[in-house]
């Protein structure tokens, strides 16, 4: 065992750091493996990792352009005393705006006639709603109670209103706001609305057995753009584009679970449903079936935007499949058609293979997006329930959540 913690992160290298979409895609979807070296780290199939990040270097030097802040200062910070270009690269979350800082701004603007343009977009997957630096009027949230043209007037109707400062933060950083609002921060006073920089975690793509001493991840990169500006999530991004595949280190650590396990009778068949990086768990799982050499049988549902452009590890998926590891593979490709198909759909066109799965005992597995997917096909499997196994949707819901979920734990989610 080993000590290694998101306080005291294994500072390790990244040796493969690549993008797994094919030419043309929308997304940009990299397999990254890390050296673990002589950390002692060991990890099981369906644990996480952790990844401590640091802010991108170019965010930090325009904060600290825009405050007119010495970089060199010294300050502190809860992880005590640094320069002021340290406390902002690897201390706190720089790279979005938040809540605190917005409302702080209430007290440091002051009326002044100055005119300010607002472009308010909605959070729904970054569609433009209103701009008014278009059409010069007020976005819906602010009609009422803001003109245009006064700073704290503005400010006001942000500040007191929750949906327009989720949507004024969904396409914000803090340089936009102090450049749009010309206010300027104590480095301390900044730090006390900003908050600490946090670890992010990431279902293992392998298993330690196949991949002795490397542990391997599948990482969507999150990255938009607004007002002009370049920006995104702040582990992806780092990873992508800070660490690479150059020498620079990041700290690691394990995050193990104690319930999205493989079943120990390794003669239990096994359904896994992960679209998109949802897969990342199920490569795993996969790796350490063959490793195991139990008879059960895997049936992979995979699916993302298209077979062209998405189809991760599709050498590997299909070795298996040559190999007779898996037993069933079926995909559901959303944008290859007019219509949109989703894991769901095949799980219900499938559905009276999959009770009699269920019926047999195998194990359900779900990975990836837990906002929309999961809930989907929780759904799906309800009613297939119903349908294939005659019951009613009481019964059924009973069946899905209370039998296979909580008494028989073998309906296991990592969704996020
Ligand atoms: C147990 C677990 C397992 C996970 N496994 C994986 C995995 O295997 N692979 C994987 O890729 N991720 C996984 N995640 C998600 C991962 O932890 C991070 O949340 C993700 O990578 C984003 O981190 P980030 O630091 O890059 O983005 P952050 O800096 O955290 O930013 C993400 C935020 O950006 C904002 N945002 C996103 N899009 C837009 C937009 N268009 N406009 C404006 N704002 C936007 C949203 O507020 C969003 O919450 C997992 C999470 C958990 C909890
Ligand atoms: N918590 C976080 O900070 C964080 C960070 C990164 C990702 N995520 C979430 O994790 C998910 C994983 O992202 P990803 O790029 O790997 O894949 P994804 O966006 O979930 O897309 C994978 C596939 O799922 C489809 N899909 C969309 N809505 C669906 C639904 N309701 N039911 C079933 N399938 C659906 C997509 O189709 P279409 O695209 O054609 O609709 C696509 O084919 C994302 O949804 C994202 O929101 C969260």
């Amino acid at each position: 065992m080993s000590d290694w913690s998101a306080k005291n992160p294994y500072m390790t290298n990244i040796t493969e750091n690549f993008i797994l979409n094919g030419e043309g895609s929308r997304k940009e979807t990299r397999h990254i493996v890390f050296e673990l070296g002589d950390s002692g780290l060991d990890y099981k199939v369906g644990d996480a990792l952790g990844v401590v990040s640091e802010n991108p270097p170019h965010i930090v030097e325009e904060l600290i352009e825009v405050q007119g802040w010495d970089p060199e200062q010294i300050v502190t910070t809860h992880n005590g005393e640094r320069t002021l270009y340290d406390a902002l690269k690897k201390d706190f979350e720089v790279h979005l705006a938040g809540k605190k800082f917005v409302q702080s701004l209430t007290e440091k603007v002051v009326s002044s006639g100055m005119k300010i343009s607002v472009k308010i977009v909605s959070r729904s997957r970054g569609k433009e709603t209103w701009d008014s630096s278009k059409d010069g009027d007020l976005p819906p949230g602010l009609a009422k109670s803001a003109p245009s043209d006064d700073p704290s007037e503005k400010v006001a109707a942000i500040v007191g209103d929750e949906k327009a400062i989720e949507d004024y933060l969904w396409t914000r950083d803090y340089v936009d706001i102090m450049r749009e609002f010309d206010v300027k921060y104590a480095p301390e006073e900044f730090f006390e609305l900003v908050s600490r920089l946090k670890p992010r975690l990431y279902s293992i793509a392998s298993s330690h057995d196949a991949h002795p001493g490397y542990v391997e991840l599948t990482v969507g990169i999150v990255r938009f753009s607004y007002h002009g500006r370049d920006r995104g999530g702040l582990c992806t991004q780092f990873m992508a584009d800070e660490i690479g595949t150059t020498s620079k280190k990041l700290g690691v650590f394990m995050s193990p679970t104690k319930s999205f396990v493989l079943p120990e009778d390794k003669s239990t068949d096994i359904i896994m449903v992960g679209p998109g990086t949802g897969i990342a768990p199920f490569r795993a799982f996969m790796e350490q079936r063959v490793f195991d050499g139990g008879s059960g049988k895997n049936w992979l549902f995979f699916g993302d935007q298209s077979s062209k452009t998405e189809f991760y590890y599709k050498d590997e998926i299909e070795s298996w499949i040559d190999e007779g590891h898996l037993y069933r593979f079926t995909t559901a490709w959303s944008r290859d058609q007019e219509e949109k198909i989703y894991v769901q759909h095949r799980l219900k066109e499938h559905g009276a293979e999959v009770w009699e799965w269920f019926e047999r005992g195998a194990y359900f597995y779900i990975c990836g997006d837990k906002k929309y997917m999961a809930k989907d096909v929780h759904r799906a499997l309800i009613e297939i329930a119903q349908e294939h196994g005659g019951l009613s949707e009481d019964d059924a819901t009973h069946f899905i959540e209370k039998t296979m979920m909580r008494e028989e734990k073998r309906y296991l989610r990592d969704v996020y």
